[in-house]
C-alpha cells in the first residue's frame, strides 16, 4: 500500500488514452490527469512519455508449487510474472498434490502471501487428483478458489461434469474446462466436442463456465452462439496460439500450435470479440523436460512483447484492445473489482512498457522454465516496470526481493 506519482505517461487502458501523471495513495489511484503538481515526500517515477497501462492479470498460469520446483517454484514464478508485467495470477491445479483440497490450497495462498510479490489466486481441482473419476469436496475448497478446473485433462465422464457445474452454481464459482476429448479423429473435433457439451451444461445448470485456451476457430464459434443466447459464458486464448504458426514454431504444447489459417481465423475470432482475455498457459518446464518432449510454453514473460509485435505493430489490434484483453477482460471474469482500467479508485496496479527491442534469450527469463520457441527472437514491446498498489515491484531488469529491498532505493524522491 505505498504512495507513488507517476510523471509524464502515454496512458492506455481499454476505455481511453491521454498523456499525463497517475497519483496512487495509500496503494488506490487517487488521480488521474494531465499534470499532478508533485506533492511533498511521495516517490517520484518518471515516465518519460513511456506507455502506462493497468498491470495484467493471468487467469492461466502453471508455477509447479507443491510438487516440480526444479520447474518453478512461487518465488521464481511470481518474479517471471513482475517481469512480465503481471500483479495477479491464478494458478492451475496441476501440482504434486494437485491443489484439490483445503491444505493444499492453504500451503499456496499462504506461501505466495509471505514472497508477497504478485498476488495468488487458485484454480480447484474438479475431481480427486485431478483422475476423472470422483468430485473434489467443492464445499471444503470454494473458500479459496474462484473456479474449479481439471487443466491439463478435459472431464471426459458427462455426469461428473453435470454434478461439478450444479454444485459450482450452487456455490457461486466457475466452472474451467480444459476442453479436450482424447482419441477422436482430429484434435480440433476433440475440442469441439467438449465446448459444446459445457455449453449445454452450462445452458441446462445456469453454471458460468469459462474456456481455458481456446485454439479452433470451430470452438470459438460455438462460444459465440452461446454468447448470443446470453449463456454466462467467456473465453480465453493464448499469445502462442494467437500469434505463432505451426508453420513457423514447432514447439510441443497442448493444445497444439495450429496451421497459419486457423491461427488467422482464430485471430479474427478475437478481433470480433469473441475472445475475452488472453491468458498466457505459462507451463514450465526443464532442459530435460524438454529434450523429453513435455508439451509447455514459458509464456508469462513474453505475453506481452508477443502480442504487441505480433498484433499491436501490425495494426491487427489497438493498444486499448490490448489492454482489455490483459487487464479489464481477465479481472472481470475473476471477479475482481476496481481492476484493469487507470481510473480514480481503481487499484494503483500499473505497468509502464516502453516500443524497445528486446531479443529473447536465456538470461532473459526470471522463470526457472526457459522452454520457448521464441529463443534467439527479436519482439518489440519491453516492460520496463510494475507496479503493485503503489509499490515497484519490477523495474528495467531489477525485480524486488531480489535486486532491491524497497521500492525507494531505485526511484526519485524516496
Ligand atoms: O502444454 C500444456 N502444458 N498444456 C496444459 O494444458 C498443461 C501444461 C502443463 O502443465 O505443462
Amino acid at each position: 500500500m505505498s504512495d507513488l506519482l507517476i510523471k509524464g505517461a502515454r496512458i492506455v487502458d481499454a476505455g481511453r488514452e491521454m498523456a499525463g501523471d497517475v497519483l496512487i495513495a495509500g496503494g488506490i489511484i487517487e488521480e488521474v490527469s494531465e499534470e499532478i503538481p508533485p506533492p511533498k515526500g511521495i516517490p517520484l517515477l518518471p515516465a518519460g512519455g513511456k506507455f502506462l497501462l493497468p498491470a495484467f492479470v493471468d487467469l492461466h498460469a502453471h508455477f509447479r508449487d507443491p510438487g516440480f520446483p526444479q520447474k518453478e517454484d512461487l518465488l521464481s514464478g511470481s518474479r517471471a510474472a513482475a517481469h512480465g508485467g503481471f500483479t495477479v495470477v491464478s494458478l492451475m491445479p496441476n501440482t504434486d498434490p494437485p491443489c484439490d483440497s483445503p491444505e493444499v490450497a492453504r500451503y499456496i495462498l499462504d506461501k505466495a502471501r509471505r514472497i508477497g510479490l504478485v498476488e495468488v489466486h487458485l484454480v480447484g481441482a474438479i475431481t480427486r487428483g485431478l483422475r476423472g473419476e470422483e468430485l473434489v469436496d467443492m464445499e471444503a475448497l470454494a473458500p479459496y478458489v474462484w473456479a474449479f478446473s481439471d487443466d491439463g485433462h478435459g472431464v471426459e465422464d458427462h455426469r461428473l461434469m453435470w454434478e461439478a457445474a450444479k454444485r459450482a452454481r450452487e456455490l457461486g464459482k466457475t466452472i474451467y474446462p480444459h476442453p479436450e476429448f482424447r482419441g477422436l479423429p482430429s484434435r480440433e473435433l476433440g475440442e469441439e466436442l467438449m465446448v459444446a457439451r459445457d455449453l449445454w451444461i452450462c445452458r441446462r445448470t445456469g453454471a458460468r463456465f469459462h474456456m481455458a485456451h481456446i485454439s479452433s476457430p470451430g470452438a470459438a464459434e460455438l462460444v459465440a452462439l452461446a454468447k448470443e443466447k446470453r449463456l454466462p459464458v467467456t473465453c480465453e486464448a493464448t499469445p502462442h496460439h494467437l500469434c505463432l504458426s505451426r508453420e513457423e514454431a514447432d514447439h510441443p504444447v497442448n493444445p497444439p500450435i495450429s496451421t497459419r489459417e486457423a491461427v488467422d481465423a482464430l485471430v479474427k475470432g478475437l478481433v470480433e470479440g469473441i475472445i475475452d482475455a488472453v491468458a498466457t498457459d505459462h507451463a514450465p518446464h526443464t532442459d530435460a523436460d524438454v529434450a523429453a518432449g513435455v508439451p509447455g510454453i514459458s509464456g508469462i514473460e513474453t505475453a506481452f512483447p508477443l502480442l504487441y509485435t505480433r498484433l499491436v505493430k501490425t495494426g491487427t489490434i489497438g493498444l486499448r484492445t490490448l489492454s482489455r484483453l490483459l487487464s479489464l477482460g481477465p479481472a472481470r471474469i475473476m471477479g475482481l473489482r476496481k481492476r484493469g482500467l487507470v481510473r480514480e479508485g481503481f487499484v494503483g496496479d500499473l505497468v509502464l512498457v516502453t516500443e524497445e527491442e528486446l531479443e529473447v534469450t536465456g538470461d532473459f527469463f526470471f522463470s526457472k522454465g526457459k522452454n520457448t520457441p521464441l529463443l534467439g527472437w527479436r519482439l518489440r514491446g519491453r516492460v520496463w516496470a510494475t507496479i503493485r498498489e503503489g509499490e515497484v515491484i519490477y523495474l528495467d531488469g531489477k525485480v524486488k526481493g531480489r535486486d532491491f529491498d524497497d521500492h525507494r532505493q531505485v526511484i526519485r524522491g524516496g
